[in-house]
């Protein structure tokens, strides 16, 4: 059993190339560290992010996440139980999605792991949009 929550914000517009590398690079840093897998969507300002990992660890990174203010207007899409993680085979554990080849390799992943794991369609649908 694993955690996963899911959300959607914008950027504040104050975010500059050099800003938004620095705070990629802490991502990735610090959840590998907490053995948190998933990804960070940035597009045309806004984000979407999955987490998955122990429910305490990212329960309490969310809270930190919500506070930051780099981003707003955070809408929870969920924040649940999930049986398997879907992102701990992709990559590196952590992903971040910036450009459209990043996102035609993570749609791949998706509709390849959908039979196993039911959110896999969702998260998919939620990329909907995003996918070109
Ligand atoms: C859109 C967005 C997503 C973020 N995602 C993560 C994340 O997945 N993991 C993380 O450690 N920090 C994330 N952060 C940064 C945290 O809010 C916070 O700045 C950071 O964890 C603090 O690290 P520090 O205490 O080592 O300075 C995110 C920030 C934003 C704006």
């Amino acid at each position: 059993m694993t955690h996963s929550i899911c959300y959607v914000s914008s950027a504040t517009d104050n975010l500059n190339e050099n800003e938004m590398d620095l705070l990629f690079n802490t991502v990735l840093h610090k959840n590998k560290g907490l053995n948190i897998t998933g990804i960070l969507l940035y597009y045309y300002g806004n984000f979407l992010q999955v987490l998955e990992g122990d429910e305490e660890a990212l329960k309490s990174l969310f809270e930190t996440i919500k506070k930051d203010k780099r981003h707003q207007n955070l809408i929870t899409i969920y924040d649940k139980k999930n049986d398997h993680s879907i992102f701990d085979e992709y990559k590196t554990g952590f992903s971040i999605i910036k450009t459209e080849n990043d996102l035609k390799n993570l749609k791949a992943y998706l509709k390849l792991s959908e039979d196993k794991e039911p959110l896999s369609t969702s998260v998919l649908g939620l990329l909907k949009p995003f996918l070109i």
